[in-house]
């Protein structure tokens, strides 16, 4: 072979093996950059068999309206078996699908549908934790000799009271739960049916790596890492500063050995397959975010933070600290390393309501808006079911119909310590995460056409006047402006890999910016008030062409109406 082809071979392989070179920028165009995903919550979705919880076949039945959407992958709750008492988040078998979703045989049928419809697949992965009924948890609990006993954190009672841990979601908030048949507490930062696996020990790690093969044999084409950034911790369980709890994640998160985890991870699984990994979290700084996510250090692909979605508030927010956030991370990954965008998933209420106007007057204009700045900036969007209609906050007043287990743990708690429960049901209708898992709004029959039984959460009541029936036929419908962002981000690369300037930097109501890459210049203005606002960002839009915009009629001059948005080409 001659020289110069010996090169080309190198640079291609480069190009398309799917990571940089140690010690290489990471500026290669990757199609997981270049995804669009879209977030399938498999509960609330289609129910095909009326049981009231959606599953597999229903999601079958509307792989071609997802497909309409033209959004490039999936992210799919986990649909493993599991007892449920956090819809899934707790596995009792990694191989097996969940009773109430269907059979393998249902998933099978619903990869080759993605696939046949150039959809990718990527699978929540939940492995901080097992499920307590998972046969490991069984093994572990029986006998202090158990084989299985290392796959879990276990503190014999007779070293006294472990050194306290807090738990997210348990009733006391204890994370340690005693275990009177081998006489020692074990540990679980979520509920106490979600018993924390030890990643320290290397057979327990192997088997993760298989579970990982098994569903990457079968052609799925990512990994979403559930709460992983809490998966090492420092076993001799120092103690925690007073307080520590109301910064867990300074304590939690980044453990001992986990970018050893990452890496084995990573040479064992991710780097022999083409898929995506992307991490809940991004740990507590940027240099932590480099470090799980930066190519050439061959650890996962990209992770979400949460210092975005953190910052909506029942009092409102402040759009000068929203811009900050936004800017700060995406120019601490200008050159570097590969971000998400979102501002919902299952875990958050919903995104008009939070961060837009869910009155009738704004929830279209405001939703359109935000899925605008969405699918405009730089990171791969992840963009949550029902957000596409606009679907608001149910905002639930009884504690009855709420079903989210850390919720009514909490609710418990709260009448434990004799607190305040009018507060805390006000909370819940701005932030429970039931609000953004209520039944997919389908049309204006019963349910929403969700389910012909009875839903497992509460139909918004608003079904009637929003679903996609009704918005299929209106050209103008948010799920329609959806179809036209995603479209636009498709064919425009500079959407996603264009560089980010911030403009009119301190005006407290609009957030405008340029992408810009290869000759290429966007200027996305978005008005995130209910008021007027004056644009000053330096350019003139007289000559500028208008791509994209959320009023029937174009932005002309300065003056933005409330929640437009609008996208120019400059160049
Ligand atoms: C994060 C998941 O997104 C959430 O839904 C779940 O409750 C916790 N991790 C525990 O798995």
């Amino acid at each position: 072979m001659k020289r110069s082809s010996i090169i080309a071979a190198i640079i291609l392989v480069l190009v398309f093996s799917g990571n940089a070179q140690p010690g290489q920028p990471d500026t290669g165009r990757r199609w997981w950059k270049e995804a669009i995903v879209y977030q399938v919550y498999p509960r609330s979705f289609k129910d095909s068999d009326g049981d009231g919880i959606g599953d597999l076949k229903g999601i079958i039945s509307k792989l071609d309206y997802i497909k309409s959407l033209g959004v490039t992958a999936v992210w799919l709750n986990p649909i493993y078996s599991s007892p449920n008492d956090d819809n899934g988040y707790d596995v009792s078998d990694y191989r097996g699908i969940m009773k109430d979703f269907g059979t393998m045989d249902d998933f099978d049928a619903l990869l080759k549908g993605m696939h046949q419809r150039g959809i990718k697949l990527v699978m929540d992965l939940v492995v901080n934790h097992s499920s307590d009924e998972h046969e490991w948890f069984k093994q572990s609990r029986s006998s202090r000799t158990s084989p299985y006993r290392n796959y879990y954190h276990w503190w014999n009672a007779e070293w006294g009271k472990p050194t306290p841990r807090y738990s997210l979601f348990d009733v006391n908030h204890d994370a340690w739960k005693y275990d009177s048949l081998t006489n020692a507490y074990y540990l679980h930062y979520f509920s106490r049916k979600q018993p924390d696996l030890n990643w320290e020990n290397p057979v327990l790690r192997q088997e993760v790596y298989d579970i990982m093969k098994f569903w990457a044999d079968k052609g799925i084409d990512g990994f979403r890492l559930d709460a992983f950034q809490f998966a090492a911790k420092d076993t001799s369980f120092p103690v925690f500063p007073e307080g520590y709890e109301k910064q867990l994640s300074k304590y939690y998160a980044m453990g001992p050995h986990l970018h050893d985890y990452l890496k084995e991870m990573n040479a064992e699984v991710l780097s022999r397959y083409d898929v995506m990994s992307v991490a809940e979290g991004a740990g507590n700084s940027f240099e932590d975010a480099h470090n799980l996510v930066d190519e050439n250090r061959r650890e996962l692909n990209m992770a979400y933070a949460f210092d975005g979605v953190d910052i909506a508030k029942p009092e409102g927010y402040s759009l000068l600290h929203f811009k900050n956030v936004f800017s700060r991370w995406d120019s601490a990954f200008a050159s570097q390393g590969w971000l998400s965008v979102f501002l919902a998933n299952h875990d958050q209420a919903r995104m008009v309501s939070r961060f837009g106007n869910d009155s009738p007057a704004f929830r279209d204009l405001s939703s359109k808006m935000l899925s605008t700045f969405i699918m405009t900036m730089r990171g791969t969007p992840y963009y949550y079911n029902g957000d596409e209609l606009g679907m608001t906050n149910a905002g639930f007043d009884k504690i009855e119909d709420y079903r989210d287990m850390p919720t009514l743990n909490e609710y418990q708690h709260q009448k434990d310590i004799g607190g305040d429960l009018q507060q805390f049901m006000q909370r819940l209708q701005f932030e429970c995460r039931d609000n953004g898992r209520t039944p997919f709004q389908w049309n204006a029959t019963a349910n929403a056409g969700f389910t012909t039984g009875t839903p497992w959460l509460k139909v918004n009541k608003n079904y009637i006047t929003i679903n996609q029936s009704a918005q299929e036929q209106d050209s103008s419908s948010c799920l329609n402006y959806f179809r036209k962002l995603v479209a636009l981000r498709k064919s425009n690369p500079v959407l996603v890999y264009g560089k980010y300037t911030l403009l009119d930097k301190d005006n407290p109501s609009l957030y405008a910016y340029t992408r810009e890459w290869q000759g290429k210049k966007f200027l996305v203005l978005l008005n995130f008030t209910a008021r007027q606002v004056i644009a000053n960002t330096g350019y003139n839009i007289t000559n500028a062409r208008l791509l994209l915009g959320n009023y029937s009629s174009a932005l002309k001059g300065n003056t933005l109406r409330p929640y437009e948005a609008a996208v120019f080409q400059l160049k």
